[in-house]
């Protein structure tokens, strides 16, 4: 009788681990190139984290730099674009480097450097208008790479 109940609580088990796996599935289904066409990076969760924390650099540096602009303030804007230049690029860890595709660190480099060329115009030109087409431009980069990559790391395997 108590085996007959282990067995049942294992069957259940099972189950369960079934219906996650499927769940995790259709979830990768929805996210699969071809559903909204992005490429997956598969990261591992701390990768995933360290990415999506410049992420969130370059959204808080965006949101201080037209805050600057909105002031003209000049030496501002220069100091918020600069906190997002090459400076912002640290040590990325070969194993993460390896895993991600030319074109993402081509992008991303990029991305960094209109960044620092940005900050020297302001402080330059100091011209709202133009410091503001460079933003637009830059910021174009960030919507075409959001176009075509997404994360994925086993947050599921990481809890267990
Ligand atoms: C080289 C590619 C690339 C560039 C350039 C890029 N991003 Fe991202 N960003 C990503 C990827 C990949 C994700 C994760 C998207 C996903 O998994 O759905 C992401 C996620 C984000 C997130 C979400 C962060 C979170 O915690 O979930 C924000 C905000 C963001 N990016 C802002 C920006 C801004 C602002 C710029 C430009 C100044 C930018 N990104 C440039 C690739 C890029």
């Amino acid at each position: 009788m108590k085996r007959t109940s282990r067995l049942l609580a294992v069957l259940l088990c099972l189950n369960t681990a079934t219906a996650f796996a499927q769940d995790a599935h259709l979830h990768d289904a929805a996210h699969a190139p071809g559903r909204d066409g992005r490429a997956v990076l598969e990261l591992d969760p701390a990768e995933r984290v360290m990415i999506l924390e410049e992420m969130r650099m370059f959204l808080d540096g965006v949101q201080n730099m037209t805050a600057a602009l909105g002031r003209q303030d000049m030496q501002g804007t220069a100091d918020a674009a600069r906190g997002m230049g090459m400076k912002m690029v640290h040590e990325v860890p070969p194993a993460l480097r390896d895993k991600l595709p030319l074109e993402f660190r081509q992008l991303g480099f990029s991305v960094h450097r209109e960044f620092d060329q940005i900050a020297l115009d302001a402080e330059g030109l100091k011209d709202v208008s133009y410091s503001l087409n460079q933003l637009s431009a830059t910021l174009q980069k960030c919507v075409s790479c959001h176009a075509r990559f997404q994360i994925q790391a086993p947050v599921l395997n990481d809890k267990h």
